[in-house]
């Protein structure tokens, strides 16, 4: 049984990106029989960047409501908010006393993240080795994670293996699942959906929210009669990720063969959006009805995910003389 294990910042509500890009591979990953899957809320990452109590506490519920309402299994699997578990900050100690100085200050995450922000932060800078505790303080074997976390994984691989080194098998070294070809789907602008483009789909909006998001994709000018390249459109594109196969041939159609506008394809994404997750957005706000079985489920995992932590850890300090 291999051991899965992943987080998500709970840095706002998850979008169209997250859910396509990240939580449905993540839910499918983990429904796999011989996987166990740990998925956390990495909540004290969130704080690098997130001051405001209740923001942050708003997004952790967000972001549990939407595993929930697209159908994790709790029982089978481990999901928790990471501050729940204060090992995780006696680990990061740790590490951080083993972790060269220049191995941090070279992170790609840390130097762009000094150059945009103008919170630089400590906690910005081992961002890092608290991702290496979550990972190694649950002995997981494989990670999936974007692109943009490689180096991170990098890192943790080379402080496993530093300790394992001074002190002798300790740690699990783990693998990251990394697909390379993994889909970036595309926000309201074109560019990669991202919440800090501010070009995001946010599914869970009510539906008047929801049809104007979805109408500000940007489109050219083509005027409604003439043909248009659906190839190029980013409405198109969302559309193609969600509908199933002859809906998107009619909606090429409809481009290539003109007197069709953007107005009328936004308005099929939109239809589409509603039909195709209508149960999981129905779900998600019941559970933001419902905060208290958000919690429920979530310290379900926090039982599971302690005791694992804790046999690791009296393997840590034994052999660090505490
Ligand atoms: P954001 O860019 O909105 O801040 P995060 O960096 O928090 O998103 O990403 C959380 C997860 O969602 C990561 O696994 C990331 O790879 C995935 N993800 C984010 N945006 C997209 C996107 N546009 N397409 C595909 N996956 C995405
Ligand atoms: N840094 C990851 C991100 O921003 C989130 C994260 C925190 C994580 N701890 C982790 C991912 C451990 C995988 C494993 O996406």
């Amino acid at each position: 049984m291999a051991r899965i294990l992943t987080g998500i910042q709970s840095s706002g509500r998850p979008h169209l990106g997250n859910l396509l890009g990240a939580i449905l591979p993540a839910i499918q990953l983990s429904d796999a029989e011989d996987n166990e899957a740990f998925l956390f809320i990495a909540d004290l990452h969130s704080l690098t960047t997130i001051k405001d109590p209740e923001l942050r506490h708003q997004n952790t519920l967000a972001t549990a409501a939407v595993w929930l309402a697209f159908g994790l299994d709790t029982e089978k699997n481990t999901f928790y908010r990471q501050s729940q578990i204060p090992e995780v900050c006696e680990l990061t100690w740790y590490l951080n006393c083993l972790t060269p100085f220049p191995m941090l200050a070279n992170a790609h995450s840390f130097k762009d993240k000094s150059e945009k922000l103008s919170d630089v932060n400590a906690g910005l800078f081992i961002y890092p080795v608290l991702m290496a505790s979550d990972i190694i303080g649950y002995d997981a074997d494989m990670v999936p994670v974007g692109k943009d976390q490689k180096q991170h994984l990098e890192m943790t691989r080379d402080m496993a293996n530093t300790f394992n080194h001074l002190y002798g098998e300790t740690f699990v070294i783990p693998e990251s699942i990394i697909d390379e070809e993994v889909m970036v789907i595309p926000g309201t602008d074109g560019q990669k959906m991202s919440k800090s483009y501010g070009n995001t789909i946010d599914i869970f909006l009510s539906n008047k929210k929801l049809r104007k998001n979805v109408m500000s994709i940007v489109t050219d000018s083509t005027p409604i009669e003439d043909p248009k390249n659906p190839d190029t459109c980013n409405v198109f594109a969302l559309y193609s990720l969600l509908g199933t196969d002859s809906m998107v041939d009619q909606m090429r159609k409809n481009y290539i063969g003109g007197n069709y506008g953007y107005g009328r394809a936004k308005q099929e994404l939109y239809e589409l959006i509603v039909a195709k997750f209508e149960k999981e957005r129905a779900l998600f706000n019941s559970y933001m009805e419902d905060p208290q079985t958000i919690i429920e489920a979530l310290e379900l995992g926090e039982n599971k995910a302690r005791k694992v932590i804790h046999k690791v850890m009296s393997r840590v300090r034994k052999k660090l003389g505490y």
